[in-house]
């Protein structure tokens, strides 16, 4: 019996790759740049499966894929999906939870760290040479451990937030989610808060809200005018969740002390985003789960993921609005 013919936009590891091919044909984009959609379009006219990454799923690019049963992200955010387009086509979405939390939640706190003690900052200080002894004052950053920590979204990788900075760093914990957590809340002794009241007690403010029609912009200049003129904010959900020229306008007015992104509205970030330069704003380029081994079992999930899709049987983790599809 002829193998389901699936499609890679990514490079991945062999061992998946194998996998992959003990179930299925496939063909992978083998090119250091990143497949544009019109060529994706013209790989995916007779395939029952496509395996890729933040490429949006919508109307336009189903059309040109009319044998398409399954699309799987390897990614925890599905931002991506279109998910009408899909329902309408009957196309499944999956992706990749539980196996990055840890290392979001880890680079995180690396934000938190080097935010408020300047370590990016001090860094470039110390190899461009102008380290003097009398400077120390100036060197000063803020206390991490003992302050008060406000979590935005409050899913599997905020918890994991709040497990470090509950049990390394001895902070008081407040979030604001959706719903309530009172598991989290007795295990952790974390706080549930409103918006505002989190808005206005946190030294550090992290925003891990998935990006949907509802959190777009959840973090504009009515928030930031909220925020201690000492608070520091992190985000690494998706850009999109904050309004960029609102954060840009908070800390050029030093409406907040400083800003840890590893996402932005446009990625790559613009070169001209006044964003990187300003000493304050610690920048990474969307590396939230960019470990070996994260990027390994995401690669592995989003595979087995893709080969039940295709086979007709039920993929570990289809996304919530997609489920009916099944
Ligand atoms: C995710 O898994 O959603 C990461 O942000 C990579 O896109």
């Amino acid at each position: 019996m002829n193998k389901p013919k699936v499609y890679i936009t990514n490079s991945i590891p062999k061992e998946v790759l194998d996998y992959i091919g003990k179930h299925c044909d496939y063909e992978i984009w083998d090119n250091e740049e990143n497949i544009q959609r019109e060529e994706l379009k013209l790989n995916l006219k007779d395939k029952a499966g496509v395996m890729l990454t933040g490429i949006k799923i919508d109307e336009d690019l189903l059309q040109y894929a009319p044998s398409l049963k399954v699309v799987s992200n390897i990614a925890v955010g599905y931002n991506n999906f279109d998910i009408e387009a899909m329902k309408k086509r009957k196309v499944i979405g999956t992706n990749t939870p539980y196996v990055l939390d840890g290392a979001v939640a880890d680079l995180i706190f690396g934000l938190i760290l080097s935010t408020s003690r300047r370590i990016t900052e001090l860094d470039s200080y110390v190899k461009k040479g102008q380290w003097k002894a009398s400077d120390d004052k100036n060197l000063y950053g803020t206390d991490v451990h003992r302050t008060t920590l406000g979590i935005i979204g409050m899913g599997r990788i905020g918890e994991a937030v709040a497990k470090r900075a509950k049990l390394g760093f001895e902070m008081e914990v407040l979030y604001y989610n959706r719903s309530r957590k009172v598991e989290t809340e007795k295990s952790l002794g974390v706080k549930y808060s409103d918006m505002d009241n989190l808005l206005e007690k946190s030294d550090f403010i992290v925003l891990m809200t998935p990006l949907t029609k509802d959190t777009y912009h959840l973090i504009d200049a009515e928030e930031f005018s909220k925020m201690k003129r000492t608070a520091i904010f992190i985000n690494a959900s998706r850009g999109q969740t904050v309004n960029e020229k609102a954060l840009i306008e908070a800390l050029e007015n030093k409406k907040i002390l400083a800003a840890g992104l590893d996402v932005y509205e446009t990625e790559p970030i613009n070169k001209d985003n006044p964003l990187l330069k300003m000493d304050n704003v610690v920048t990474l380029p969307h590396i939230g789960s960019a470990t070996a081994r994260t990027r390994f079992d995401m690669a592995m999930t989003a595979a087995e993921n893709l080969v039940k899709g295709v086979l007709g049987e039920k993929p570990k983790y289809v996304v919530p609005e997609l489920e009916d599809l099944i």
